[in-house]
């Protein structure tokens, strides 16, 4: 079955088809990062402005690599799938609406995706040799925006175990980015390149590890966040060792708690997704410390753990559940357990 996607809940457009929700036959996403690098966080009506100038070429040139023939095109596409949330509403708006019109003028079934599960679902995507997927399994959803657990019992069935009480694990990255005067949007990737610098942490143990100790699935990262700015704004360690720290914290507390649960839910693989899965230090050691525990750890390819739709049109073929127009409503606050 070929699905075509349409992601617009942020600030990428992006529009994919994939068939049986592993091979990815084409995927396009454009992006307004640049501008909202300027002032330094997403500006929601420019994001959606964006997204009305992006969407139609982005839909045209994922059918142009399918075929040159858009009627062609449309006999090989099974349904439709679009994220409905959680987003910016104004750029959510835009997704929806651009694929209802096409199931209108195609004829196609819609399946609404739920953003959240499609970051799981980038596990499922074949790059290579098959993957063997065994339920139940653990998933942590780490984003900008996000930073859940859920137990996947079996597509469609799972149950939330944890997630952040206050901030997600991406925006203390962004703030603490800011503070170390890396950039002033999305900095978490150039932290984790100074930390990457880092010979020999100078400050270790001077950021706190909130919740480490408690027993229980739950995040707070921003008690992180005032410790951290306390750390830069004092002056007294390199920055380096300062980013090096501030990985080291967020990595003790969402990689052990995470593989705690795995081990308390008999999982034997643990899924992670969303913008933060690219970070190579977590990727690095949570899929060591699992192994020592005889648990597995998937991470998505590096340009599938970002905003894309080749992992909505995923989540839909799974979870394969057509909807009514009327039923198909933009969210901007979905949780990762609302259905789409
Ligand atoms: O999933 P995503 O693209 O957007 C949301 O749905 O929120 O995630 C964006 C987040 C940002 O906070 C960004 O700084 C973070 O992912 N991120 C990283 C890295 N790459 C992206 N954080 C740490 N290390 C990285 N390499
Ligand atoms: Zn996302």
């Amino acid at each position: 079955m070929n699905i075509l996607a349409i992601e617009t809940s942020c600030d990428e457009t992006a529009c994919a088809v994939v068939s049986d929700g592993v091979h990815e036959l084409a995927s396009v996403v454009a992006s307004s990062k640049e501008l909202h690098e300027a002032t330094g966080g997403v500006v929601p009506e420019i994001a959606a402005r964006k997204q009305i100038e992006f969407v139609i070429p982005v839909i045209e040139q994922t059918l142009k690599k399918i075929s040159s023939s858009v009627k062609e095109v449309k006999n090989s596409i099974d349904a439709l799938a679009v994220t409905t949330g959680p987003g910016l509403i104004g750029s959510l708006l835009v997704g929806v609406e651009a694929a209802k019109a096409l199931s209108l003028a195609w004829g196609k079934p819609i399946v609404p995706v739920n953003h959240l599960m499609g970051h799981i679902y980038a596990n499922f995507v074949e790059r290579g040799p098959k993957k063997e997927i065994t339920f139940p399994c653990a998933a942590l959803v780490i984003s900008g925006g996000h930073t859940d657990l859920i137990l996947l019992r079996s597509h469609g069935n799972f149950d939330y175990i944890g997630g952040t009480l206050d901030d997600a694990a991406g925006e203390t990255y962004d703030k603490t980015a800011r503070l170390l005067g890396l950039t002033k949007y999305l900095g978490g990737a150039e932290l984790s390149k100074l930390a990457a610098t880092c010979e020999k942490n100078l400050a270790q143990g001077k950021l706190p590890r909130p919740m480490l100790d408690q027993d229980n699935f739950d995040f707070s990262f921003s008690g992180l966040k005032t410790a951290a700015k306390r750390l830069i704004e004092s002056n007294r360690f390199p920055v380096d060792s300062v980013a090096r720290e501030f990985e080291e914290a967020v990595g003790d507390v969402v990689i052990t708690k995470t593989i705690r649960a795995a081990q308390k839910f008999n999982c034997k693989q643990i899924l992670v997704g969303g913008g933060v899965s690219a970070n190579q230090y977590l990727r690095t050691r949570i899929t060591a410390e699992a192994l020592e525990k005889n648990v597995e750890v998937l991470v998505p390819p590096l340009d599938l753990c970002t905003d894309n739709a080749v992992y909505i049109a995923s989540a839909a073929f799974f979870n394969y559940n057509p909807k009514p127009f009327k039923q198909i409503v933009a969210n901007p606050s979905l949780g990762i357990m609302d259905l789409a």
